[in-house]
């Protein structure tokens, strides 16, 4: 089968799926194109800002470099990414390797509340199986270690190691059905230190420094512990339209120009078209801004722009984006030194004074920013009795601790004045020499 023209469906009630338009292969294979239908022109929404609800066909704008494929705006989050290519090519084994298969295999389960389907008249996705549940993680994780070693699966095998190749991101994981919800499982893939447990633990500790997380539990299994975590894009059986954070950037970036891909641009997004009702755009702004001040003490410097999501709320009336749970939220080990994301002036450099040099697009004066950071050190500086209360081995601890507390960032930590940033008191007014007395 060449799949060369899909239907993009949308299946916010899985049991009404809704017809949006045509998919299309475009530049030379490298992109993916969208052509809204007539009844979703009308009835519709915009998925994402660079897709207005318009009688054309929507194509990536500017020239993809080389080695990047992409499709149109948020259709993009509804392909899978290395780990579901891999298990698409091991499972599946398309003929043709194209956008347009990754799109079509990645099934029903994907990211957010989008679908693919190969009709337009009826959403009929690949073929898959009930998600399997918590007593076959462990089954799961030898399956997920057999494509790992590319070794050959069975068609059983193949069949509950499928639904996970749906999601983004590298690391080997996979979907599994916990009371009713969908959990992303993600699996010890060999690392010197136990990266699941890790996971949980930098979680937990995020959301003792205010941030909103996803929750995560941790599963021992036979070769190593695993990690999951409840999918915030699913909600009693629906499915929430949510778009990655370099979507949402990209899709206000003139075309020709260079996406701002950082934490200050999604920020100004957040605080344009988030939710004004109660301040939930400028709380969610003053989170995000906690989030990338958490992110460079904890060492977490892959937070690239699929590690943070959009909701998209109400989507049919004005749809307005609240910030998804914080997810992979864990140290990187690597002391590079740099962020993935723009935090300020200096670009991705990881210190607090870029975090606070650009602390207006997050909406917040030098103080109340400085008070952020004082609190989220104040957290950050519990972390080893907080991961140690997690179960995470003292030898672990220790390694981590030669970047958290290394030179670089403890001494951030420990040398951070508040008091630089306060405002300064409003100066008295000269008296008017016409004043009368
Ligand atoms: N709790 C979740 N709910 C919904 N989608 C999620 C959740 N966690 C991860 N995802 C999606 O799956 C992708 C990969 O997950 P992630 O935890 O980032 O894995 P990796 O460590 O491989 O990067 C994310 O970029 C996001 O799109
Ligand atoms: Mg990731």
């Amino acid at each position: 089968m060449r799949l060369d023209d899909l239907s993009l469906w949308y299946l916010a009630d899985p049991s009404v799926p809704r017809y949006v338009g045509d998919l299309k292969l475009v530049s030379s294979g490298k992109g993916v194109s969208l052509h809204y239908g007539t009844e979703w022109l009308a009835h519709g929404f915009a998925l994402s800002e660079d897709l207005p609800l318009v009688d054309i066909e929507h194509l990536t704008p500017g020239r993809l470099a080389a080695d990047t494929q992409r499709a149109v705006g948020a259709v993009d989050d509804a392909r899978p990414d290395r780990w579901g290519e891999k298990v698409i090519r091991f499972v599946d084994k398309p003929k043709r390797l194209s956008l347009m298969e990754y799109l079509y295999y990645a099934g029903d389960d994907r990211f957010g509340a989008l679908g693919v389907s190969t009709s337009s008249s009826t959403y009929s996705p690949r073929a898959g199986s009930p998600l399997p549940r918590l007593e076959q993680v462990q089954q799961l994780s030898d399956v997920v270690a057999k494509i790992e070693a590319s070794e050959p699966i069975s068609a059983l095998e193949a069949n509950i190691v499928r639904a996970g190749g749906s999601l983004g991101g590298a690391k080997p994981k996979a979907l599994v059905d916990i009371g009713g919800e969908q959990w992303v499982v993600k699996f010890f893939n060999g690392e010197p230190v136990d990266v699941p447990l890790i996971e949980h633990a930098t979680m937990t500790l995020a959301e003792r420094a205010g941030i909103t997380v996803a929750m995560t539990r941790v599963i021992h299994l036979a070769d190593g512990n695993a990690v999951v975590v409840r999918r915030f894009d699913r909600e009693q059986g629906r499915r929430i339209h949510s778009i990655s954070a370099g979507t949402a950037i990209r899709a206000v970036t003139p075309s020709g120009e260079e996406p701002e891909m950082g934490y200050p641009a999604l920020a100004r997004i957040l605080r344009r078209v988030g939710i004004t009702q109660d301040n939930i755009n400028q709380r969610d702004a003053r989170e995000l801004f906690r989030r990338m001040v958490f992110n460079i003490l904890l060492d977490n410097t892959d937070d690239h722009e699929k590690n943070h999501s959009l909701l998209v709320v109400n989507p049919f009336d004005n749809g307005r984006l609240k910030l998804a749970p914080a997810y992979d939220v864990l140290p990187t080990n690597s002391g590079q030194g740099y962020q993935e994301f723009i935090c300020g002036a200096l670009g991705r450099d990881s210190t607090l004074d870029n975090a606070m040099s650009q602390c207006d697009a997050f909406g917040l004066l030098p103080a109340e920013a400085a008070a952020e950071v004082t609190a989220v050190i104040a957290v950050v500086n519990t972390w080893k009795e907080h991961f140690a209360e997690a179960g995470v081995t003292q030898r672990d601890i220790e390694d981590l601790a030669e970047r958290i507390d290394g030179e670089e960032l403890l001494n951030q930590r420990a040398n951070f004045d508040q008091a630089r940033f306060q405002t300064p008191p409003a100066k008295r007014r000269r008296a008017s020499p016409f004043r009368r007395t």
